[in-house]
């Protein structure tokens, strides 16, 4: 057990937000990880991009799944319901294409969830997502109108793409975050040699960007709010490497696509590891 942002979680493992949709066709994985955190939810509906999809790369993957969900309305009234029987904690991936969008999806849902991740950092919508990531004013804004909404744990997942994290994470802890998750997928991009143009242009992920995404962490290490870790992790020495460099918990992302029961494994092999020297980490009790 961890207590971090106030709450008691069951682990530091949680699962990253995409790669297991709301968690609900696998509810032995979901009721033993710390967290879930949902699938990006959009003001409405969308439909995401067209296929394919998914590109295997060497070390990882390149998606350009655009944000697919059901948006706010739907979210809420058919699918919350169902999440709240699960015995993890709940914290809803929040996306927009205006800065707008994220305070009325985070007033909307209001209380009934454990905390908010504010997603400034995808690369794979035409508008907002990543563009808000880059920069420190507007993910500044973002937080601080949606801060106005909750009371709740606001988290903000960032983006390393051409752009520094720390100056924006810096930026986002001004305006009221409460924590920093990090990395989201790196941009990538998949050529069709016969056709001479790209076929995937998207984000990649899994144990190719590992050793960026630690790098990530580890720079905002020190910083006085808790640290998601994710990027690549796949093993309970990986999760432990992201614990070393300065993650109070770490999140699950590509490993769960080869094999959903993957984070029970990595809680398992976590075990085997002491507690990281510097824990109890900021922000924590
Ligand atoms: C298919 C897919 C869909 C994703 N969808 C989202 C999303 O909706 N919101 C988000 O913040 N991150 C999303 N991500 C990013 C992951 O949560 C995670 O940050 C990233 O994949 C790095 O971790 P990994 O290398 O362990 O996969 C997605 C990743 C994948 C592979």
């Amino acid at each position: 057990m961890c207590r971090i942002f106030g709450i008691t979680f069951k682990n530091r493992v949680f699962i990253a937000s995409g790669v297991f949709g709301f968690g609900l066709k696998y509810k032995k994985v979901s009721n033993r990880v710390g967290a879930i955190f949902t699938k990006g939810i959009t003001l409405e509906p969308r439909k995401g991009n067209a296929p394919p999809r998914v590109f295997e790369t060497a070390g990882g993957l390149i998606n350009w799944v655009g944000l697919e969900n059901p948006g706010v309305e739907k979210f809420c009234k058919d699918i919350l319901p169902k999440m709240k029987k699960l015995r993890t904690k709940i914290f809803v991936n929040v996306a927009g294409s205006e800065v707008i969008h994220y305070e009325r999806i985070v007033e909307r849902i209001g209380g009934q969830v454990d905390g908010f991740e504010l997603n400034i950092s995808c690369p794979n919508v035409k508008k907002g997502g990543v563009a808000f990531g880059q920069d420190p004013k507007i993910a500044a804004s973002v937080v601080a109108r949606a801060r106005t909404k909750t009371k709740l744990p606001l988290i903000v997942k960032l983006t390393p793409n051409f752009c520094d994290p720390l100056r924006i994470a810096k930026a986002c802890i001004g305006a009221g975050a409460d924590g920093i998750s990090l990395i989201n997928t790196l941009y990538g991009m998949v050529y069709d040699i016969k056709k001479k143009k790209p076929l995937i242009t998207g984000g990649l992920s899994g144990p190719a960007i590992k050793p960026f995404a630690l790098y990530c962490v580890n720079r905002l290490r020190g910083l006085d709010v808790p640290i998601i870790g994710m990027g690549g992790i796949m093993t309970g020495q990986d999760a432990y490497e992201f614990l070393l460099a300065g993650a109070s918990a770490v999140a699950i992302g590509s490993a769960i696509l080869r094999d959903p029961y993957a984070p029970l494994e990595i809680i398992k092999e976590l075990k085997k590891y002491p507690p990281p020297p510097s824990s109890p980490f900021k922000g924590e009790d």
